[in-house]
């Protein structure tokens, strides 16, 4: 069994921001090759900045965990701000992950870009 950190535990057992924004202001969705996992991110934006963010997610703990914690970084960053959000600050934030399931963490990177570009094509 892995050993994980409390914060990858806090947010595997406690997701944040689980769900969908009905009519959203962006869509966006990050999928895994390795695995077929993916992960659904919807956003709202006010005043230029992520005033709200869901997931929902089909996945490992890890995707889980990193996909919360991807919501609760991406939470009130301006748009130039959420596009810069890396899977290095999102795997930080759940304590890391061990070698096998780093790349767990890019389904919450690739899903807010592609909900930003989804966004910025909306405008
Ligand atoms: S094993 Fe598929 S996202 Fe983690």
């Amino acid at each position: 069994m892995d050993l994980v950190s409390p914060e990858f535990l806090d947010h595997f057992m406690n997701p944040r921001n689980h769900g969908t924004i009905e009519d959203p202001d962006g869509t966006g969705m990050g999928g895994s090759p390795e695995c077929e996992d993916w992960l659904l991110l919807t956003i709202r934006i006010e005043d230029g900045r992520i005033a709200d963010i869901r997931f929902q997610c089909r996945g490992c703990s890890a995707a889980i965990a990193t996909s919360s914690a991807t919501t609760v970084l991406a939470k009130d960053l301006t748009i130039e701000e959420a596009e810069l959000l890396s899977a290095d600050e999102i795997e930080k934030a759940v304590g890391g992950l061990s070698e096998d399931k780093r790349h767990c963490s890019l389904l919450g990177e690739e899903a807010l870009k592609d909900a930003i570009n989804d966004y910025m094509g909306r405008k």
